[in-house]
């Protein structure tokens, strides 16, 4: 199976909300997150991935609809365990959706969920949405409990944090693709689709290849960053070429 890109749009929507906040359908209200929805599916996206934080940092809910309503792509939606986010994917209805932990003070998603102390809201979450025919995701971060934990959920998928390895240098790096590399391994023999995502980059794409069983990476702020000196759809289809398999 080819690893999948799917792509956070997330960072689209900062730029724009950094001066049309109250103003999305202004005209002028850009950059547009549709258009590079749209710009990521002519790059080669498999999937695109929205986050509606609950204090709507960056994406608002009338982005999340538009993208699902009109891109041909799997639509990730990642949210918070809360009444109000389980409510919108409910009717939203996305492809998946991935559960965050959230803090309002974080400046991105800054470590994974614990499903072990959150365990029942959790569990109930899941079966709302799973009912509803969205696959479940948990992002957690790479430890063998959180990986039990997450398989008891009912949830059919995890996200591996690979925020500490984006950080790490020298043998810090190496723990922690070890880390990544046993959490991913336990979760494939529990039969749970292992995803990773957060921090990910042109550079250490390399050393994410070497963790197995992965089946999805979902990448925002390089893309982004990239698209701003090639183009958007050239940075997604610079990434997917990364991501392929090398020939021997
Ligand atoms: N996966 C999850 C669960 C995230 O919260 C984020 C950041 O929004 C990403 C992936 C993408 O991270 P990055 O923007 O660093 O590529």
């Amino acid at each position: 199976m080819p690893l999948l890109l799917g792509v956070n749009l997330d960072h689209v929507a900062t730029l724009r909300q950094a001066r049309y906040a109250g103003t999305l359908d202004s005209p002028n209200a850009e950059p547009c997150p549709l258009d590079a929805a749209w710009d990521a599916l002519a790059g080669g996206a498999d999937s695109l991935t929205v986050h509606v934080r609950g204090d709507r940092r960056h994406m608002q809910d009338a982005d999340a609809f538009r993208i699902r309503a009109e891109v041909p792509l799997p639509l990730n939606f990642e949210m918070g365990v809360t009444e109000e986010m389980v409510g919108i994917a409910l009717k939203l209805k996305p492809d998946f959706a991935c559960l965050v932990p959230e803090s309002r003070m974080e400046i991105t998603t800054e470590g994974g969920l614990d499903v072990i102390t959150g365990f029942d809201r959790i569990r109930e979450a899941v079966a709302r949405l799973q009912d509803a025919g969205i696959r479940v995701s948990l992002f957690i971060d790479p430890d063998l409990q959180q990986v039990a934990a997450a398989q008891k959920t009912g949830a059919k998928m995890i996200e591996l944090h690979t925020g500490c390895f984006a950080n790490a240098v020298g043998d810090e790096l190496e723990t922690e693709l070890s880390r990544l590399i046993a959490a991913a391994t336990a979760a494939h023999a529990s039969a749970l689709q292992a995803n990773a995502g957060h921090g990910i980059n042109y550079t250490n794409i390399v050393r994410i290849r070497e963790i197995p069983h992965l089946a999805e990476l979902n990448i925002g702020h390089t893309i982004v960053s990239r698209a701003m000196r090639i183009g958007l759809e050239a940075a997604v289809r610079e990434m997917k070429t990364l991501m392929a398999p090398y020939s021997l």
